[in-house]
């Protein structure tokens, strides 16, 4: 009998002793890959479609909502572990389209409550966001038409921008949400026609006019985000679901990984780096 309890205690701990070794070694092995990559050229700007949310859900059998959860996570894990460490100044990422408001009323509610419950927790700190955003100086900005979110969330959204100003532009999470990339060309061509009016001089719209009136032009430091270098869209789509679709018309690589976003993870990040070092190093 005791032989047997012995026998059993020794499987866990045998166990936990294996678990503690793999995850040793994961943590070195992805440190060297780390080291290496950075000798090389690196990305300063990558944006991501985070697709296959639902689909991981289903999969697992698990409700919609938590696969929007686990989602979140992964973005979390992904930010400290690996965008943090590897100094890329900016992300972006695309949470929320305008086109997402179509969907069953209960998605949208769910997503909503999420969405809300995430802000609210970066706000009172009890996230490991707040510390790991301090520590590396990130600046969270809020692109789209937010007007069309409720009260409660637009309140806060400004919260959250209002935490992070400080760190002015030097590392930027963008967070597109309510977005689309025609809506916000849109908005930039009826800026810049408004201003055509109120100078009462017809003068000739140009590119790079409306390129100044796109999201992510910061007047008070007259900062804009860098040119997005990397465009990784998960969940095996080859769509850009009208993302940043101005911003990704010259030199952006296009990534479209089949992994669905809850389980992209760094060795999926490891490919998209060394395809893109070797197409700086060799063209
Ligand atoms: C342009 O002007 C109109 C009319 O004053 C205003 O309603 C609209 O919000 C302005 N648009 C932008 C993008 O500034
Ligand atoms: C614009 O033009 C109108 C009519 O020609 C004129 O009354 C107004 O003073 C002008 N405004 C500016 C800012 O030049």
């Amino acid at each position: 009998m005791l032989a047997l309890l012995f026998l059993s205690h020794f499987r866990e701990f045998a166990f936990s002793a294996c678990l503690w070794f793999t995850s040793m070694i994961t943590k070195n092995v992805e440190e060297l890959i780390r080291k290496a990559l950075l000798s090389g050229p690196m990305p300063r700007h990558m944006a991501f479609i985070m697709d296959g949310n639902r689909r991981y859900a289903r999969q697992h059998n698990i409700p919609e909502s938590q696969g929007h959860t686990d989602g979140y996570y992964q973005l979390s894990f992904l930010l400290k572990e690996w965008l943090t460490k590897t100094n890329i100044e900016c992300m972006s990422i695309y949470a929320w389209s305008i086109l997402n408001f179509g969907r069953e009323e209960s998605q949208v509610a769910a997503c909503m409550k999420l969405l809300e419950e995430k802000l609210e927790e970066f706000i009172t700190l009890c996230d490991t966001m707040i510390p790991l955003f301090e520590m590396h100086g990130v600046r969270v900005a809020i692109f789209g038409r937010t007007e069309l979110f409720s009260e409660r969330i637009q309140f806060l959204i400004s919260k959250v921008e209002e935490k992070t100003r400080s760190y002015k532009t030097r590392r930027l999470m963008n967070i597109y949400l309510s977005y689309t990339s025609a809506d916000e060309m849109t908005r930039s061509v009826e800026a810049c026609v408004n201003a055509s009016l109120d100078s009462n001089e017809s003068l000739p719209i140009m590119a790079k006019d409306i390129e100044m009136h796109l999201d992510g032009f910061f007047p008070a430091e007259d900062a804009s985000i860098p040119p997005v270098d990397i465009l990784v869209r998960t969940g095996g789509a080859k769509r850009f679901s009208d993302f940043l679709l101005w911003q990704a018309c010259e030199h952006t690589q296009l990534q479209f990984v089949s992994t669905l976003w809850p389980v992209f993870g760094p060795w999926d990040l490891l490919f998209i780096f060394l395809d893109y070092q070797r197409s700086k190093m060799f063209r």
